[in-house]
C-alpha cells in the first residue's frame, strides 16, 4: 500500500471518514465524518474561528444552504459556473476533460472547451476505463437544481458557495457594523457542487465544508492596518511571472508587496493569516505554497487570486484555499438585479469646500411670463446642472406634466461654495474561501507517518495538540479493580477539566499505545502499581514514547499545560522511559 491508501484505510477503519449510504450501496462524492472524524472536524472549524471572527473582529452569520433563482442569476452562477465534460463514446463513462490533460497542461482551466479538445485528440487520450474514443467538450453546470414548495412554482439552488449569504445580506450588515467600512461577515457551512468526476474522495465532495469570509473594504484604500505584524513573515509566493520560470519565490509579505508580486496590502494580509492558520492546524510548511491564478484562470468574479495549495501523496498539488479579490462585482451585480442601492456613504475626516456653478433663474423675468407657474419652473430650472443646459440648444423643463420651452434670458449661472461631507463607494471584497474537508485530508495526509518498534511498523498520526480528537487516553495497566478504580477517577476528572479523553483496557499496554498512536493522541496516562504505592502516575508521549512519572494530583494541571504547549513534556517529571522503548 502507498500512503496514500494507508491514509485512507486508517482513516475508514478508525472511524474518520467513512464513503456515505455504504447500506445503500453508495454514491460518489458524499462522505461521513466518523466518531474520530468529527471532532477533528469541529477543532479545525473552532481554530479557524479564533482566526476569521475572534481575532478580526468578523461577524459569523448563518443562511440558507437552498437559494432562489434570482440570486445565481445575478452572481453570474446559473451562466458561468460549469466544468468541462466529455463522455466516452463506448461506455458512456462521463469525465472532467481539463483533469484528463493535467499531466500535459499544468494549468487546463485556462483553456477553452475547443482547445482541450485538440490536445485531448493530439496526445490520444481514451477512456481512462475503456479506452474508447472521447467526445467533443461541453460545459455542464454544476448546481444542484431544486423546486421550492408544492406546484414547482419556484426554482431554487443548493448553494455552490456560501459567499452570496453574506452578498445579500449587506444592508443588513452594514447597518450591523454602524454603517462603516472595513467590516466583514463569515460563514462555515456547507455547500453543494454536482462534480462531474468525485473520485479523490473528500478532495472532491458533491457536498463539501467551506468556511468563508467576506471582507468589505474602501476599494480607496487597500492598505491593512494590521499588516506590520505579518510583513515580516517568510513564505513561497508561486506568482504568475514564477510560474513562467517554473519556480516559486521565497520572501517576506513586506517583500511581496514591496514588489507588487501580492498588489495590495488588503490580500496580502489575508493570505498571511491563511498561511498562518493553515500551520496552526498542521499542514505541513515543507508541502505548502501559494499560487496566483493566472489571468484566464480566474473565476468570474475574481480579479486576483491566490490559492493555498499543498502537495499530498499521489495527488500532488492541489487546491485547498482560494484567496480572491473580487472587487465590486458581486455587490454591483446585486445592486443591478434587485434594483437596491448597495453602496456605502463614506464620511471625509473634513468635510471639502468647493465652488460649483448652478443655474440661476430669472424670476423677475419668469414672475410675468408664467404668472402661477413661475416658482416651479424656476424651481425645474434650478435642478438642472450648467453642463445639461450646455449640451442642448434649447433648454426645456417639465411642470405638471407640461413641457415648457425656456429663452436662455430667463436664467444665468452662478458660481456658489459648497460643503461635501463624503461619497458613495461600492465597496470591494476580498474573500478567502476554505475547503474544510480537504484541509482535513491535508492534515490527516501530513500528519501520517509509520516507523519501526521492536521490529513491527507503527503508524502514527502526529496530529498538533490543538487538532487531536482524543488528547488523553487513560489506560490502567491491567484491567484489574484496584488499578481500572483510580484510573476512572482520573479519566472523570480529567473530562471536568474539559479534556477530550478515551479509557482503554482491552489488549496488552503495548497494543494500546499503538491504538492511540494511530489516531493520534498526544499523551497517555497509564495507571500501575506505583500508582497506589507512591501516589504517582506515568504520562506516555506519543512522539518519541519517553515516559515521565508525574505525581498522581498534579495531572490535570500538568496535562493542561501540556496541551496548550505552556509545559514542555520533557519537563513535565522524572523521566522513566527514554524515548523509543517500550
Ligand atoms: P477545483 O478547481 O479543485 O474544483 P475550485 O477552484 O472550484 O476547486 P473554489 O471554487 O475556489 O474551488 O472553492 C473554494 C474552496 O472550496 C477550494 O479551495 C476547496 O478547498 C473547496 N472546494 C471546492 N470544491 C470542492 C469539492 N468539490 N469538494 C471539496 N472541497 C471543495
Ligand atoms: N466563494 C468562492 C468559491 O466557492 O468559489
Amino acid at each position: 500500500m502507498d500512503k496514500n491508501e494507508l491514509v485512507n484505510e486508517l482513516a475508514r477503519r478508525r472511524g474518520f471518514l467513512w464513503p456515505a449510504f455504504e447500506l445503500y450501496g453508495g454514491a460518489a462524492g458524499f462522505y461521513d465524518y466518523g466518531p474520530l472524524g468529527a471532532p477533528l472536524k469541529r477543532r479545525i472549524e473552532d481554530i479557524w474561528r479564533q482566526y476569521f471572527v475572534i481575532s478580526e473582529g468578523f461577524a459569523e452569520i448563518e443562511a440558507p444552504t437552498i437559494g432562489v433563482e434570482g440570486i445565481y442569476q445575478a452572481s453570474g452562477h446559473l451562466s458561468g459556473f460549469s466544468d468541462p465534460l466529455t463522455s466516452c463514446k463506448e461506455c458512456k463513462e462521463v469525465y472532467r476533460a481539463d483533469h484528463l490533460i493535467k499531466h500535459i497542461i499544468e494549468v487546463p482551466d485556462a483553456l477553452s472547451n475547443g482547445e482541450i479538445y485538440k490536445c485531448i485528440q493530439e496526445n490520444e487520450i481514451g477512456c481512462p476505463e475503456c479506452g474508447g474514443e472521447l467526445s467533443q467538450v461541453y460545459e455542464f453546470n454544476l448546481m444542484f437544481k431544486t423546486m421550492i414548495g408544492p406546484g414547482n412554482k419556484m426554482t431554487g439552488y443548493l448553494r455552490p458557495e456560501t459567499a452570496q449569504g453574506m452578498f445579500i445580506n449587506f444592508p443588513r450588515l452594514l447597518r450591523y457594523f454602524r454603517d462603516s467600512l472595513p467590516f466583514a461577515a463569515v460563514q462555515i457551512g456547507k455547500s453543494f457542487r454536482n462534480e462531474i468526476s468525485p473520485r479523490q474522495g473528500v478532495i472532491r465532495l458533491r457536498e463539501f465544508t467551506q468556511a468563508e469570509a467576506e471582507i468589505f473594504i474602501d476599494p480607496r484604500d487597500k492598505s491593512h492596518p494590521r499588516f506590520a505584524e505579518v510583513a515580516d513573515i517568510k513564505m513561497k509566493f508561486y506568482s504568475q511571472a514564477a510560474q513562467e520560470r517554473g519556480e516559486a519565490e521565497e520572501m517576506t509579505f513586506g517583500e511581496a508587496v514591496e514588489k507588487a508580486i501580492v498588489a495590495h496590502q488588503a490580500l496580502a494580509y489575508y493570505v498571511a493569516r491563511t498561511y498562518q492558520f493553515l500551520l496552526a492546524v498542521g499542514v505541513a510548511p515543507d508541502k505548502l505554497r501559494f499560487r496566483q491564478h493566472k489571468v484566464d484562470e480566474m473565476a468570474h468574479y475574481a480579479a486576483d487570486c491566490w490559492d493555498a495549495e499543498v502537495f499530498l501523496d499521489r495527488l500532488g498539488w492541489i487546491e485547498i484555499v482560494g484567496v480572491a479579490d473580487r472587487t465590486d462585482y458581486d455587490l454591483k451585480a446585486h445592486a443591478e438585479a434587485s434594483k437596491v442601492n448597495l453602496s456605502v456613504f463614506m464620511h471625509y475626516d473634513q468635510p471639502v469646500k468647493r465652488r460649483k456653478m448652478v443655474v440661476k433663474p430669472n424670476f423677475k423675468a419668469l414672475g410675468p411670463r408664467f404668472k402661477a407657474k413661475a416658482k416651479a419652473v424656476g424651481e425645474a430650472l434650478k435642478a438642472l446642472s450648467k453642463e445639461e443646459l450646455e449640451a442642448s440648444n434649447t433648454v426645456r423643463v417639465t411642470v405638471d406634466g407640461e413641457t415648457i420651452e425656456i429663452d436662455p434670458t430667463l436664467f444665468s449661472f452662478e458660481s456658489v461654495e459648497e460643503e461635501i461631507r463624503g461619497e458613495e463607494v461600492v465597496p470591494h471584497v476580498i474573500e478567502p474561501s476554505f475547503g474544510i474537508d480537504r484541509i482535513i485530508y491535508t492534515v490527516l495526509d501530513h500528519s501520517f507517518y509509520a516507523d519501526e518498534v521492536d521490529g513491527e511498523t507503527r503508524a502514527v498520526l502526529r496530529f498538533l495538540p490543538a487538532v487531536a480528537p482524543i488528547e488523553v487516553a487513560v489506560l490502567p495497566l491491567m484491567d484489574r479493580k484496584e488499578l481500572s478504580d483510580p484510573a476512572k477517577a482520573i479519566l472523570q476528572e480529567l473530562r471536568t477539566r474539559g479534556m477530550r479523553v478515551d479509557y482503554d483496557t482491552s489488549g496488552s499496554i503495548g497494543r494500546r499505545y499503538r491504538r492511540n498512536d494511530e489516531i493520534g493522541t498526544p499523551f497517555a496516562v497509564t495507571v500501575d502499581y506505583d500508582t497506589l504505592e507512591q501516589g504517582t502516575v506515568t504520562i506516555r508521549d506519543r512522539d518519541s514514547m519517553a515516559q515521565v512519572k508525574v505525581p498522581r494530583w498534579q495531572i490535570a494541571d500538568k496535562l493542561t499545560a501540556m496541551l496548550s504547549g505552556l509545559l514542555k513534556f520533557q519537563d513535565a517529571g522524572d523521566l522513566v522511559l527514554p524515548s523509543k522503548k517500550e
